[in-house]
């Protein structure tokens, strides 16, 4: 697969009501006709059955270029009887909407971040905590042990009818603004830095010097636009394909945290093919995963090129002026003994491989 990163301005929201109110009677079909620009879906169409997958980021990002290589392996796999298509840009939905939509069935799947998940069960919450990777190595070894991850991810089965397939991973996340350089929490002081919707980035936010502001990732660049964020924190990949690096050119690299993505789908769904055609699903789905840790290195060194040429100031602050606060608020979310039991066997398996901490 080739390597896409052109940044592009984000698109304009779809009116997303109308849209979805489409798509359990008509499925992927009509949701093209209904609204979406050929642009906004990507993959197999000559297929009987398709899968909708709904991103909140861009067609060239990483996660969208895995999944449509996800549904062509799956097409050609099943010879046809199932496909995919990836609807990008936010255009089903935001991810704290999206995820109710895959859980009752309007959507097939979806990439959802850690923190909204963490707020469907607590149960993820330690996955989600800063210093849980220690690298995208280490998180990727995780998520293929199922001693570690396998009940954790179908617990939402029977509640929710929601099933992990596995993760994409976030990299490392860093903070960025409109102003700078950043070196330290009190350079942050007063200004305003989006986060996820979540209580750990809330108080992550805080430990990093800012105020937190809880927005959806596609509301981001036009606040960040219009002055009422001074910053958010992310990737190297979002900050390029969402173009905030245009409008907040001030990145400090704070490493708070190695992010994951989690893939879900509907489990109806996924029971509606034959046991042969589950088989395929899932190792289709473990080729994308694959497919994706090379476009994510890909991608995120060639996102640091853009913002070198760009003139973006790149900040590398003493690792002891975020470090110890960051880690302070991973500590103060592990009260449950279930939660430390996870982490630490999270932790353990870094151990197992020599990752150091
Ligand atoms: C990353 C992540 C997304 C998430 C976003 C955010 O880009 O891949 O799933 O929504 O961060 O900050 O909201």
């Amino acid at each position: 697969m080739r390597s896409r990163t052109t940044p592009r301005p984000p698109r304009p929201r779809l009116a997303r009501r109308t849209l979805l109110s489409g798509i359990p009677l008509l499925g992927a079909g009509a949701l093209a006709m209904s609204g979406c620009t050929p642009d906004d879906a990507g993959a197999a169409t000559d297929v009987e059955n398709i899968l909708t997958i709904s991103l909140n980021q861009t067609e060239t990002h990483p996660s969208y270029l895995a999944l449509t290589y996800f549904g062509e392996q799956l097409a050609a796999a099943t010879e046809g009887r199932w496909g995919a298509r990836v609807y990008a840009n936010e255009s089903l939905g935001a991810q704290q909407e999206v995820v109710q939509l895959v859980s009752d069935g309007s959507v097939d799947m979806a990439v959802i971040s850690a923190t909204q998940v963490e707020n469907l069960s607590m149960a993820f919450r330690p996955l989600n905590l800063p210093g849980a990777f220690l690298s995208i190595e280490h998180q990727t070894a995780v998520l293929k042990d199922d001693s570690i991850v396998g009940d954790l991810f179908s617990s939402l089965e029977e509640g929710r009818r929601l099933r992990v397939l596995g993760g994409f991973s976030q990299g490392s996340r860093h903070v960025y603004t409109d102003r700078g350089p950043i070196e330290s929490p009190d350079d942050l002081h007063g200004l305003k830095i989006r986060v996820q919707e979540s209580d750990v980035f809330m108080a992550l936010a805080r430990a990093l010097g800012g105020s937190p502001t809880p927005m959806a990732y596609g509301e981001v660049y036009t606040a960040l636009q219009a002055g009422v964020l001074n910053g958010a924190e992310n990737n190297e990949v979002s900050y390029v394909t969402q173009r905030h690096y245009e409008i907040a050119p001030h990145f400090t690299k704070t490493n708070h945290l190695v992010g994951l993505d989690y893939v879900m789908a509907n489990v109806d769904r996924i029971e509606q093919m034959d046991e042969a055609d589950q088989d395929t699903f899932a190792t289709s789905f473990e080729a994308a995963q694959e497919e994706f840790v090379k476009l994510w290195a890909q991608e995120t060194d060639a996102s640091t090129q853009i913002m070198k040429d760009a003139g973006v100031e790149i900040t590398e602050p003493d690792p002891e002026a975020f470090g110890p606060a960051v880690e302070e608020v991973g500590r103060s979310f592990l009260s449950r003994p279930e939660d430390e039991d996870l982490f630490e066997r999270v932790r353990a398996l870094a151990d197992d491989m020599e990752v150091e901490a």
